[in-house]
């Protein structure tokens, strides 16, 4: 491959370009500086890459989206959330006793100390519960002070292996917390997401079974969540592990990062959205140009991705089983039929064909969380509990990589020059 050469005035400088797997091309900048004395500029990081990552790769101009070199469709497929933690963390896919063993030990980690019960209460009952993600998974790390190490391997390795294990039991007892009803301990003779679905939804009074409808649509979710890449939230998670902070610390940041609605937060505004147009009895029409109106805040919710500009293979696969869970529950939901109007109405306006704007991974998702009995409001901490995986393999991935520097950006300052202070009775 042959270099890059950049002219700056008089001067010129060779760069040398990377390859990656699938031929992408990166110009390694890192002398800029130091013979030019430029910096680059790129407003949120659209053209930079941090450095070489093999957890997954995206082509957003043709939809592509592997883990580790497994297209989505096939691990959504034939996979359970778990083999997909494994892969995301160890590299390969389980033999049949690698994964009974990781399903054991994590079934192993999922009770939570019994002191943490406190912590749920100190909140107000409304409280979002990624505020509280966010803050009983940083006070995990009180817990377990002697496994914070980020270069001690076989610390971290426990450490992401409570954390696959512990968050959906800190996601249920925030849910029960604030729906005052007793907490559900879990129960280890369940899989993974059935003992979710049994901490969130079952009470002593009653058994419960959950829907194997809604534990497979649960897994496929889960499945199709779990990385992608540098985007917001896992650069969070990769920005603060970069200075050696723990890795509870480093997931902690990456929920809120996730929280934001132009991040992780859309799967929930887009339900808000869609409830809106309902219950308003707007026609989509009238949001679409909305939405196009530049003078107005309003965006769609749920279109558009900085990576993909074709289609969200998510997205597609998530559409589909969305009509496929609703009908096999017997849902007949009013928001599926608004968001595919709103769907065929976008797709067909200039503007959105114009700007490459296409359904992301958040427009279907919500519809199919509710109609398996999660409030609005915590679409996002499942997006969380899928994400996990991937924001561990991503700070594991960084934690061990030999040529890994501390994040520090450079800026272009464009503040006052140098001025003296006036005395504050002078001013
Ligand atoms: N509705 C209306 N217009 C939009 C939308 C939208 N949903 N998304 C982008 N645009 C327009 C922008 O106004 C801009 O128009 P302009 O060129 O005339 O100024 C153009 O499309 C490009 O948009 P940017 O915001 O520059 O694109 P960027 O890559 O920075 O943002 C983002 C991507 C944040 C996802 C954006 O499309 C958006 O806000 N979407 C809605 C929120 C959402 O669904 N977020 C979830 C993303 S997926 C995820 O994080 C899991």
């Amino acid at each position: 491959m042959s270099d890059a050469v950049i002219r700056f005035g008089d001067e010129e400088l060779t760069l040398p370009v990377h390859v990656g797997t699938e031929g992408e091309k990166g110009v390694d900048i890192g002398k800029l500086r130091s013979s030019l004395g430029l910096v680059t500029v790129d407003r949120g990081f659209a053209n930079t890459a941090e450095g070489r990552s093999s957890v997954t790769y995206i082509n957003g101009e043709e939809g592509i989206l592997r883990y580790r070199g497994y297209p989505i469709d096939q691990l959504a497929e034939e996979t359970s959330f778990l083999e997909v933690c494994y892969l995301l963390q160890y590299g390969e896919l389980p033999s049949k006793t690698e994964l009974d063993d990781f399903e054991e030990s994590i079934t192993r980690h999922t009770l939570l100390r019994e002191d943490t019960k406190h912590l749920f209460e100190a909140f107000p009952h409304a409280a979002h519960p990624m505020q509280i993600l966010a803050s009983a998974t940083s006070a995990l790390a009180t817990y377990y002070p002697d496994k914070l190490d980020p270069l001690d391997a076989e610390a971290v390795d426990i450490s992401a292996r409570r954390l696959i294990a512990k968050t959906p039991t800190m996601i249920a007892w925030s849910y029960k917390y604030r729906v005052h009803q007793p907490y559900v301990y879990p129960d280890n003779s369940l899989d993974y997401g059935s003992n979710f679905l049994n901490m969130m939804f079952s009470v002593p009074a009653e058994k419960y079974v959950a829907d194997p409808v809604i534990v497979k649509a649960l897994n496929m979710l889960l499945i199709l969540h779990a990385d992608h890449g540098q985007n917001c939230s896992s650069s969070a998670v990769r920005l603060v592990g970069s200075g050696h902070a723990n890795i509870f610390s480093s997931i902690a940041a990456g929920i809120h990062a996730l929280s934001g609605p132009l991040h992780g937060g859309a799967n929930q505004a887009v339900l808000e959205m869609l409830d809106r147009i309902v219950a308003s009895g707007q026609d989509v029409d009238t949001v679409v140009k909305r939405a196009k109106d530049k003078d107005d805040p309003f965006r769609l919710m749920g279109f558009g991705h900085r990576v993909y500009k074709n289609f969200d293979p998510r997205a597609r696969i998530i559409k589909q089983a969305a009509a496929d869970v609703l009908d096999s529950l017997g849902v007949d939901d009013p928001l599926l039929e608004v968001a595919r109007q709103l769907e065929e109405v976008a797709l067909e306006d200039d503007y959105f064909v114009e700007r490459k704007l296409y359904p992301n991974v958040d427009f279907y998702s919500g519809i199919i969380y509710r109609a398996m009995g999660f409030p609005t409001d915590m679409f996002t901490v499942l997006f969380a509990l899928g994400r996990l995986p991937g924001w561990l393999s991503q700070w594991r991935e960084l934690s061990a990589d030999p040529e890994a520097k501390i994040f520090r950006p450079r800026q272009l300052y464009v503040g006052p020059e140098e001025r003296d202070i006036v005395r504050v009775e002078d001013r």
